[in-house]
């Protein structure tokens, strides 16, 4: 089929380069050419796991990426709407770049036919209905079933999306109407998993409740782990318990800093702002923030009481990106740990192993090593917090005094340091 997609995001550029794999004509939209450009050459713009072999090979052929959004709408018969849906201050989504896409796309949908807009981008139960669809209809002087519209959501993870994308658990798709949903079926019908149909509110829920959902199972863990810590009990060993009721499984069941990434702050932020907007106070989803945004200060707290006061110390702080495998540091934990350090007036020497651009950005002032033994180097304690899999066995010779926290229960070889963990 031809398909366009909307954004060439993590989301946006890995539905348009599977859906080529898969044998689609596709065209990415972006209103950044150099973005355009890249992709263009058979570049990927972001890192994720088997995308650039796929760009490789589809680019040219059945793939390309333009700036011309209405060229590649006029030449496609479904287009995925994959924009950025940003929370705001009160954890309200930002829904500009949506509604702007939807006004691009309704003024061509008064010249084309037969064309399915589909919305995948994670918005608001209710949003696709009462805020997309009026736009098309309003910039295309056409009504909803002339043209189809559905809502498609994504659950992918950053760093394993292509997989994810390729070999999803389930394929919900919201419609319109029978027609919208029977064209975009067709465009799934290779995948081996449930496709399940509903309604376009229905749809959006199950993204923000399955998100929800898992930012709340790690939560729970994390709480069950301070109350662990309390009795001198392993969380983890607790957790290997659990996991093995099926029903409970080990998945999303490990206990640590916490959830960052650009997705379960937005997504449970954005449900409970909607839900108060519809005169419900979500008690759970709440607390499952609260717990989250306390694991930065159990985690100083510890190395407080195992350090003193950080006035003047050097803190080795590994680990900056929200987890292991991405670059990407959106909602890191390690982020407002960072940030009280410096507060307290810490000398902090940084590593990651991929996400130390994207820190600079915030934290200009910091030091910053090319490697975990630099940033060890004289340390008078370290801070692990991602879990990346080089940490498992450092060598902390180097340390002025060995005091290690390990936010991720990453740390394996534990000899010769002072070693704590963030749950025991
Ligand atoms: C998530 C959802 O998994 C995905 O389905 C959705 O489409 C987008 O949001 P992502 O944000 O990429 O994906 O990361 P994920 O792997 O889910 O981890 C989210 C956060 O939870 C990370 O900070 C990770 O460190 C943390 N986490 C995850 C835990 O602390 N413990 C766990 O057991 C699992």
């Amino acid at each position: 089929m031809k398909v366009a997609t909307i954004g060439t995001g993590y989301v946006g550029l890995v539905t348009g380069a599977c859906l080529a794999d898969m044998g689609n004509e596709v065209i990415c939209v972006d209103i950044l050419p150099e973005k355009v450009d890249l992709i263009n050459q058979g570049k990927s713009p972001i890192y994720e796991d088997g995308l650039q072999g796929i760009l490789k090979r589809s680019v040219g052929k059945n793939l390309k990426a333009t700036t011309d959004l209405n060229t590649a709408i006029e030449n496609s018969e479904i287009s995925f709407i994959c924009v950025g849906t940003p929370s705001d201050g009160d954890g309200r989504i930002d829904l500009q770049y949506i509604k702007s896409a939807a006004e691009s796309l309704g003024k061509v949908l008064a010249s084309v036919d037969n064309h399915t807009v589909v919305v995948k981008s994670t918005v608001v139960p209710g949003t696709t209905e009462n805020v997309v669809l009026p736009i098309l209809e309003k910039n295309s002087g056409k009504k909803a079933g002339e043209f189809g519209v559905c809502m498609n959501p994504e659950f992918l993870r950053e760093g394993v999306a292509v997989e994810d994308f390729m070999k999803p658990d389930r394929v919900v798709i919201g419609q319109y109407d029978e027609n919208s949903g029977k064209k975009l079926a067709e465009l799934y019908k290779g995948f081996h998993c449930p496709i399940l149909r509903t309604d376009l509110k229905t749809a959006e829920m199950i993204k923000y409740a399955s998100n929800s959902f898992l930012a709340t199972k790690v939560s729970f863990i994390n709480e069950i782990g301070n109350i662990c810590k309390r009795l001198g009990i392993d969380t983890y060993t607790v957790a290997e318990g659990m996991s093995l009721d099926h029903r409970i499984s080990p998945n999303f069941l490990k206990a640590g800093l916490g959830w960052g990434g650009s997705c379960f702050p937005k997504d449970i932020k954005g449900l409970i702002s909607h839900a108060k907007e519809l005169g419900y106070e979500p008690k759970l989803l709440q607390s499952a923030l609260k717990v989250n945004r306390k694991q930065p200060e159990i985690l100083l707290e510890m190395a407080r009481k195992k350090a003193g006061s950080f006035e003047g110390k050097r803190v080795a702080v590994l680990g900056l990106a929200f987890k292991a495998e991405t670059d990407d540091t959106r909602e890191s934990q390690s982020f407002p740990v960072i940030k009280q350090l410096l507060d307290e007036k810490a000398k902090v020497i940084a590593y990651d192993p991929k996400a130390e651009e994207n820190t600079k950005a915030e934290f200009p002032d910091i030091k910053y090593a090319p490697s975990a033994e630099e940033a060890l180097r004289d340390a008078d304690i370290a801070l692990i917090l991602t879990d990346w899999e080089e940490f498992q066995n450092l060598n902390y010779s180097g340390m002025k005094n060995k005091i290690v926290i390990d936010g991720r229960n990453i740390v394996k070889n534990r000899d010769g340091i002072d070693y704590t963990g963030l749950f025991w």
